[in-house]
């Protein structure tokens, strides 16, 4: 670390080639593990356009001038076993691999679920690649429950949803619904022969 960590919620658009190179970045080793997810690989503009377009807001942290971590969140709505109307949809999340395991994300993370709290918006769903164990552990220990299973095309990504307040069902209703529909959707849908399925 160079300097002093700040976190802000970022409006300065000429920022995108910086983040979008970290997000390759602290990605490239998922990405030779397999684990190759198309949202923080998409070029420079088309991801800055998918952000923009959906309204994003990015949440960055700061080491002095330079970004170390990302976050980001969407609005959006729709209907799922578990819950129906608008959402908080939380995407590109990552962390200078130079910064890994000193509470970045963390501190991201409290700061897109306060932002998030104050649209009134009561749960943040987010999804990754079912081999994205640290990423799956992290989120379960910060509250997150699994409730679906996405088929891509390459492969399946593990969909996790966080209630702002009290989640509505207790956790083996949520264990035992994914396992359904984890098993369901590996049988039904193989990677390869769908291009997205879920959510
Ligand atoms: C996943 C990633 C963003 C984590 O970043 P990080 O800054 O190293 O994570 P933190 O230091 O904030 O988390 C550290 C700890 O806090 C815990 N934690 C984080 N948020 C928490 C919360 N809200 N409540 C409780 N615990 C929490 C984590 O479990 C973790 O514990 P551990 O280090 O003992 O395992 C980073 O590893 C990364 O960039 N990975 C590659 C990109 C990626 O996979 N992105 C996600 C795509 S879906």
């Amino acid at each position: 670390m160079t300097g002093c960590l700040r976190f802000v919620k970022n409006t300065d658009s000429s920022r995108w080639e910086e983040i979008s190179s970290l997000l390759k970045l602290a990605h490239a080793k998922n990405k030779a593990a397999g684990m190759d997810m198309a949202l923080p690989g998409l070029p420079t503009e088309e991801l800055k356009s998918f952000v923009e377009r959906n309204n994003g807001a990015m949440f960055l942290a700061m080491d002095d001038d330079k970004i170390v971590g990302t976050d980001c969140v969407i609005f959006k709505d729709y209907k799922m076993w578990c819950g129906t109307g608008m959402y908080a949809y939380e995407c590109l999340a990552s962390v200078h691999p130079d910064y890994h395991h000193q509470g970045i994300y963390r501190a991201l993370d409290k700061m897109r679920d306060k932002y998030i709290s104050e649209h009134g918006i009561d749960r943040v769903l987010m999804d990754t690649h079912e081999k994205n164990s640290r990423v799956i552990d992290i989120k379960e220990k910060s509250g997150f429950k699994k409730v679906g299973l996405k088929v891509f095309s390459n492969h399946y990504s593990v969909v996790m949803v966080k209630w702002m307040n009290k989640a509505p069902y207790p956790d083996f209703v949520y264990a035992v619904v994914f396992n359904v529909i984890r098993i369901y959707r590996k049988l039904r849908y193989k990677p390869g022969n769908v291009k997205r399925f879920g959510i």
